[in-house]
């Protein structure tokens, strides 16, 4: 019994744990998620539709970003992609795209359902250049000076190291390298009580 208490309590405080959780269910039962999720929403936030509406409905209805990083950053047939928290993998098919066959995309993301999802979706639109990684963002499996851009759609928000994460970033652009980051900001006016709830990490 006191082994089951310490074991609830020390969830409730592991950050990356609930963050993981909360993304495990959007991967595996989005129908299910309050949070504002999927194809409509990608439209809002600037995709185009017509795209959205050709990929399978699989790769979209898992779709949790925030922003249209692909829309802040130019891409270019040969470049080297990461896709840091690439959840079921929208941005990193898209990349892979323009990228084309003489580029690539890597997909980082710690939750393992996202990459199954991920890699589902991927061989579903039979593309041949992204490979997805079950990894955090604060320990990037990929060596120095790799990538020619980065994405990020809706990950920083989620870390609590923030420092930690965007070294790992810069470690792993080539010099001259390109960052495209859509994310949340924390405003003033939240209160403290809201910022101190940890569950709140994963909304
Ligand atoms: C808000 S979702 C966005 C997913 C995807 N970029 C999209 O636009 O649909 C954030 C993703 O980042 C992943 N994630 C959160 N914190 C992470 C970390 N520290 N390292 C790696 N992945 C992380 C989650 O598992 C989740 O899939």
């Amino acid at each position: 019994m006191i082994e089951l208490l310490k074991r609830l309590i020390g969830r409730q405080t592991d950050i990356p744990s609930m963050v993981r959780e909360r993304f495990a269910r959007i991967a595996t039962n989005p129908g299910r998620e309050r949070r504002r999720i999927g194809p409509a929403v990608a439209k809002e936030l600037g995709y185009d539709p017509g795209e959205i509406d050709r990929l399978p409905e699989s790769v979209t209805e898992s779709f949790a970003g925030v922003g249209n990083p692909l829309s802040l950053v130019e891409v270019r047939p040969g470049d080297v992609v990461l896709d840091l928290g690439s959840g079921a993998g929208l941005d990193s098919i898209l990349a892979a795209r323009k990228v084309g066959p003489s580029g690539r995309v890597h997909g980082i993301d710690f939750t393992p359902e996202m990459i199954e999802r991920a890699q589902r979706n991927v061989a579903a639109v039979g593309l041949a250049n992204v490979v997805f990684f079950e990894s955090a963002i604060e320990a990037i499996p990929i060596p120095n000076d790799n990538a020619d851009v980065a994405l990020c759609n809706g990950l920083f928000n989620l870390c609590p190291d923030k420092p930690k994460a965007l070294a790992e970033v810069y470690r792993v652009l080539k010099p001259g390298g390109r960052f495209a980051i859509a994310d949340m900001l924390l405003e003033d006016s939240v209160p403290p009580e809201m910022v101190a709830r940890k569950g709140a990490w994963s909304d």
